[in-house]
């Protein structure tokens, strides 16, 4: 599985620890770090659509992204048709935000998410399946126009 990984500073932080614990814990994982990777201020909306860009080039399966809460780069990573980008707090938004809304996209915010639970969170995500039937054609009305 090829996973795009990005944060603006706010997430900085937490990007690296996830990292980690993927490089340690899923070698079948292929991480594709699309920055930023200092704390010097930049925007989350410009990492959220270079995440994106890289899912819907193809490049990647899936993605995590990170700001300060999770909530603006989900607000810009969810306006492009077939993102589907969740900010989940706990193991159940977590599992729901695969088994239902099938999201490609985790989002945390690095001042929001402990980071001891955001491993559990990220292994969550990544290790539910989505459950389709009817949450398909329910997704699938969130790219009609
Ligand atoms: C940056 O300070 C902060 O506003 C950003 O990381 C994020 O929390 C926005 O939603």
């Amino acid at each position: 599985m090829r996973l795009v990984i990005g944060s603006d500073h706010g997430g900085v932080a937490l990007k690296s620890r996830i990292m980690h614990f993927l490089e340690q814990t899923r070698p079948d994982i292929t991480l594709i770090n699309i920055g930023t990777d200092t704390d010097a201020s930049v925007d989350y909306p410009d990492f959220a659509r270079k995440g994106v860009s890289v899912i819907l080039e193809g490049k990647a399966d899936a993605g995590i992204l990170i700001c300060g809460t999770g909530l603006g780069i989900s607000m810009m990573a969810n306006r492009f048709k077939g993102i589907r980008a969740a900010v989940v707090h706990d193991v159940f938004t977590a599992e729901m935000s695969k088994a239902h809304n099938n999201a490609n996209i985790l989002c945390l915010g690095g001042r929001t998410t402990d980071p001891e639970l955001a491993s559990t969170l990220v292994r969550t995500w990544l290790e539910t399946k989505f459950e389709g039937g009817r949450h398909q054609s329910r997704i699938d009305k969130l790219d009609q126009d």
